[in-house]
């Protein structure tokens, strides 16, 4: 397809359509009669919905072809609309949300579990997936904790990269954007994550070194990885709201990244540059986007509405359009559109990968590989001969499928009474509820749903709670100011160990909780994430001891009113503990619940003290840190050995440490492995007070370890 030749052919005010994203009914309102409601809220005709260049939503192979047909019929200019949506934790089958793909520590799975969503959205007719999601979080009240993998540069952008390469195929294989693969969306550029008080769409107030040294890298990591599309964020950075913020989309990603591919607005969030205070019209949105180098108006029509008179009145030029609308059709080429339309959408194909066994496997995997051992005191692995399983919690008669559930349903879903039901074939089963999950319900007749959880648990030879947050409890617009685990959940936790000692508690949730109440009661803790399709039978592998705890928390879990709490942070002049007048809470403890990297196994490790290759680095030089870990159990595991450095001395105060190497380590019991991390120049480089990146020379620690709550260390120069 000659690009060139088709962008000349078109009018400005196809450009502009091309330019647009409307939700699939707006688009196919057949009503050729009057305007319909939505249409005539946008202000638009038909000739504008009839050439816009994609719509969020249209899944479904026989659905897409279809909106793919009506369209051409109507498209002077017979461009393939692009078809995207968001597929952030699995398309049908539903694997647990991000911020649990993030605890895995596993850049495979997360890697494998994007290529499964990418592979059953191909067929279902998606072209590109909202995802994945890499918004550096520190604040648990934030909603949207579940859609990242958590509060560590380094993680995050591991974690970008994989997802990016699970979505499109990886930048050099012949399979990239082809059968199977989906155009990814790193999003939300930029800072999302730090919306003030974890108070969703608030503004983010940072200075640069902080906004480049740990809320950029994992984008950036994405665009590395040759991410397809980037999408501006809601909030404002600084006071300038990033889907107007030259400085952030055209200097940075654009000028200093040269990301060249195709930039979309969040859902109207151009049209919110008003309520902003920053445009009073939508004409002056179209331009302030336009200007900042945005390519589609998702779900707001300034664009469209206003781009003509804007050309008009020589407030925008033509180029700015044309640059914007050649980046859509060379991803429409790329995704092999205009040699056919409807891709690789196909109703049979359909049915036979989506939920196909491989994928649940797949998924119930992953739940199993998430889910965090925070606490055991030798209750768990259950006996497998137990009897009488006693299951109680409002979250364990349905599927806890996760917030982003795309086109996966609640009733495909394994709930933990289903997956206990599965494993533990002949043992009897007794459920109650014991209290609600929201906190609306928390007020009707607890006590007496109380009182039958004990009467159910007491002479039940295993106890399974399912508390924390329903699915949605957490996601976009869900912010919590109080993240504890609720008074009636708490109580019920209470009497339930007061009748039953097996107890295992198994939190469900999109964000880290407040554990400080509950932590000693319970015998048993698990955090559980929103663990998607096959949670319960994962659930039951793991209380059963099929399979071994393996992940660690890629979030710190505060004490309530700590947040916003991360374990990268800086030293400070007077650190906790260092004096009387110190960094601390006078009315609570000063370290948090868990901290970020923390988990334990079945199986207990020993990590012999790590030597250093050499005391002295250069900066061409490297350094390695070699330890051996040992299985000192009785039954085989996987540890995530954890590597930090610290700048002790630098141009700007550097974190006390910082994630920079993992390593997941499997040994039978006894056994003994060794292990290298390596350490290069580019591990110690960072934005300087110069504001340039680079390594300085002087003291740097290395900390080996479970978590990131170690202080031992040893030292080296780079000279
Ligand atoms: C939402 C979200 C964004 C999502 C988009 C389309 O408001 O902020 O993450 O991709 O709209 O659904």
């Amino acid at each position: 397809m000659d690009l060139q030749k088709l962008l000349n052919s078109m009018t400005v005010d196809e450009k502009l359509s091309q330019m647009t994203q409307l939700i699939t009914g707006i688009i196919t309102d057949k009503n050729d009669g009057p305007i319909t409601g939505p249409m005539r809220k946008f202000g638009l005709t038909k000739d504008t919905t009839s050439r816009v260049g994609t719509i969020l939503g249209g899944s479904g192979a026989n659905h897409s072809k279809d909106l793919q047909n009506f369209h051409l019929s109507e498209d002077p200019n017979k461009i393939p609309l692009l078809f995207m949506t968001d597929v952030i934790h699995g398309y049908r089958t539903l694997y647990p949300v991000p911020l649990g793909i993030g605890a895995s520590f596993d850049d495979d799975l997360a890697e494998q579990c994007c290529a499964m969503a990418a592979k059953e959205a191909c067929v279902s007719g998606i072209h590109v997936t909202f995802a994945p999601m890499v918004d550096l979080v520190r604040d648990a009240r934030w909603g949207r904790c579940m859609e990242t993998t958590g509060e560590d540069p380094y993680l995050n952008s591991r974690m970008s990269a994989a997802m990016v390469r699970g979505y499109q195929g990886s930048i050099d294989s012949p399979d990239r954007l082809g059968k199977y693969k989906i155009a990814a969306c790193v999003k939300h550029f930029a800072a999302y994550g730090a919306c003030e008080g974890g108070r969703d769409y608030d503004a983010v107030e940072m200075g640069d070194h902080t906004l480049r040294q740990y809320y950029l890298p994992a984008y950036k990591a994405a665009v590395d990885e040759g991410v397809e599309l980037l999408m501006t964020s809601f909030n404002t950075v600084n006071g300038i709201p990033s889907s107007a913020n030259k400085y952030l989309v055209r200097d940075i990603l654009r000028g200093e990244w040269g990301f060249d591919g195709v930039v979309i607005s969040d859902f109207a969030a151009f049209y919110e540059m008003i309520s902003h205070g920053i445009c009073e019209n939508e004409k002056e949105c179209a331009k302030k986007a336009l200007d900042a180098t945005n390519d589609i108006e998702m779900m707001s029509t300034c664009f469209v509405k206003n781009g003509k008179q804007l050309l008009e009145e020589g407030e925008i030029t033509e180029k700015q359009l044309d640059e914007a609308v050649m980046r859509i059709l060379k991803l429409k080429e790329k995704l092999g559109l205009f040699d056919n339309p409807y891709r690789y959408a196909d109703s049979e194909e359909e049915k036979e990968i989506c939920l196909c066994k491989e994928h649940r496997d797949l998924a119930r995997i992953a739940a199993e590989k998430s889910a965090v051992l925070l606490k055991n005191d030798n209750v768990l692995p259950f006996n497998k001969n137990v009897k009488k399983i006693a299951i109680i919690g409002p979250v364990a008669d349905h599927g806890m499928i996760g917030g982003w559930f795309c086109c996966g349903k609640h009733t495909e879903a394994i709930s933990v009474i289903d997956g206990i039901r599965n494993y533990a074939k002949d043992a009897e089963i007794v459920f109650a509820r014991g209290c609600g999950a929201h906190p609306a319900e928390m007020a009707e007749n607890v006590s007496e749903m109380i009182a039958q959880a004990k009467q159910v648990a007491k002479d039940a030879d295993a106890v399974i709670m399912c508390l924390g947050e329903e699915i949605d409890m957490s996601g976009e617009a869900h912010t919590r100011a109080k993240i504890a685990v609720s008074d009636s959940q708490t109580a019920l936790i209470k009497e339930v160990c007061s009748v039953n000692k097996n107890v295992a508690v198994v939190y469900y949730c999109g964000r880290p909780i407040a554990l400080e109440k509950v932590i000693d009661v319970a015998p048993a803790t698990v955090i559980f994430w929103h663990p998607g399709t096959e949670g319960g039978n994962a659930l039951a592998n793991l209380l059963f001891g099929e399979v071994n705890f393996q992940a660690k928390l890629p979030m710190t879990f505060p004490r309530e009113g700590q947040c916003p709490y991360y374990y990268n942070r800086l030293n400070t002049g007077r650190p906790n503990g260092s004096q009387g007048y110190c960094l601390n809470y006078s009315d609570s403890p000063f370290p948090p619940v868990f901290p970020f990297g923390y988990g334990i196994s079945y199986t207990t490790f020993s990590l012999s003290e790590p030597v250093l290759s050499s005391a002295e680095m250069t900066e061409n030089g490297e350094i390695t840190i070699s330890l051996s870990v040992k299985n000192t159990g009785d039954r085989s595991g996987i540890e995530t050995v954890q590597l930090y450095v610290q700048d002790v001395t630098a141009s700007v105060a550097r974190p006390i440490k910082e994630l920079r190497g993992y390593s997941k380590v499997e040994l039978n019991p006894g056994e003994e492995k060794s292990i290298t991390f390596r350490i290069t120049i580019d591990d110690l480089k960072f934005n300087t007070l110069s504001g340039k990146y680079e390594a300085e020379k002087g003291l740097f620690r290395v900390y080996v370890g479970n978590s990131s709550a170690i202080n031992e260390y040893k030292e080296f120069r780079l000279v």
